[in-house]
């Protein structure tokens, strides 16, 4: 049976077990997943013996994608673009990083929920490492212009003029929005888990498809835009879905079905 894990701190939320041993069954691939606790100042220590035991490949979450990123032997474009790694493979004691988060985001936006980001405006709030995880996704479905927004602006700013070659990406800060809509609104900031939103103007939001990141409950982004006319009012339970299906292809070289397991997840969050 191969062997594969998710290294975090904390771990005792993560889902990532269930959906990869629903992945497995449904592929009829036999291996096992479980999740570990690795101590804050040995995730070094912890990979390396995973990897001697005969580890096939792990998944990363916070607060060790950069650390993945570093120990990675090759990188993946987007794993390169993100400046970090969430899936790991191993392969003759060799580590190949890869990021699925925004590859994730992308197939839930455009799959599940039947969203054409083309042509569109989209407001992506935060500069942070989960806004760098979905920008070259993003862009790669060739947007009218991400409008990057972020409370420290000059991070925006640099953030975006790194991204500026794959795509129209432009940086504020968040005084600078406009009040007046945009298409889509993605929430990558963390002030959902101080429980605040923002201070944004709240026309931004009148007809936009609004998407938070953060999942598990409605958080005050979701409230906000629920508020204020969004059009659609989503959190990120199908992207934590989606990009472990794409961590399991990049594994197993097959992309397992998400519908069902998706749908019975939102059923157990409703
Ligand atoms: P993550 O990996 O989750 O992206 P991060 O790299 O620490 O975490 O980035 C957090 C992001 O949320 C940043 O863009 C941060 O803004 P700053 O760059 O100004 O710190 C943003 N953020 C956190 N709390 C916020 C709040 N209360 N209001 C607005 N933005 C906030």
């Amino acid at each position: 049976m191969d062997k594969y894990t998710i290294f975090g701190n904390p771990i005792h939320h993560s889902l990532s077990p269930k959906i990869h041993k629903h992945f497995a069954k449904q592929t009829g691939h036999l291996i096992s997943y479980e999740k570990v606790l690795a101590p804050l100042d040995d995730f070094e220590g912890y990979v390396k013996d995973f990897v001697i035991s005969g580890g096939r490949g792990f998944n990363v979450t916070v607060p060790f994608k950069v650390e993945a990123y570093d120990l990675s032997n090759e990188l993946t474009s987007h794993a390169k673009t993100a400046g970090a790694v969430n899936t790991v493979k191993v392969e003759d004691g060799r580590l190949f990083g890869h990021n699925t988060d925004g590859i994730g985001l992308v197939a839930d936006l455009c799959e599940n929920l039947g969203l054409a980001i083309k042509d569109k405006d989209i407001l992506v709030l935060g500069a942070g490492g989960a806004t760098k995880g979905i920008l070259l996704p993003l862009l790669e479905q060739k947007p009218a212009r991400i409008l990057l927004a972020n409370r420290t602006k000059s991070k925006a700013l640099d953030l975006a003029n790194s991204f500026s070659k794959f795509g129209k990406v432009c940086g504020f800060g968040l005084e600078q929005i406009k009040d007046k809509p945009v298409d889509i609104i993605i929430n990558a900031t963390s002030a959902s888990l101080d429980g605040v939103m923002p201070d944004i103007p709240s026309g931004v939001a009148n007809g936009a498809f609004c998407y938070d990141l953060m999942y598990g409950k409605k958080t005050p982004f979701m409230e906000w835009a629920s508020s204020n006319g969004a059009i659609r009012v989503v959190d990120g339970l199908g992207m934590l879905v989606e990009q472990a299906a794409s961590s399991f292809e990049f594994w197993r070289c097959e992309k397992p079905d998400t519908i069902d397991l998706l749908s019975s997840l939102k059923e157990i969050a409703d």
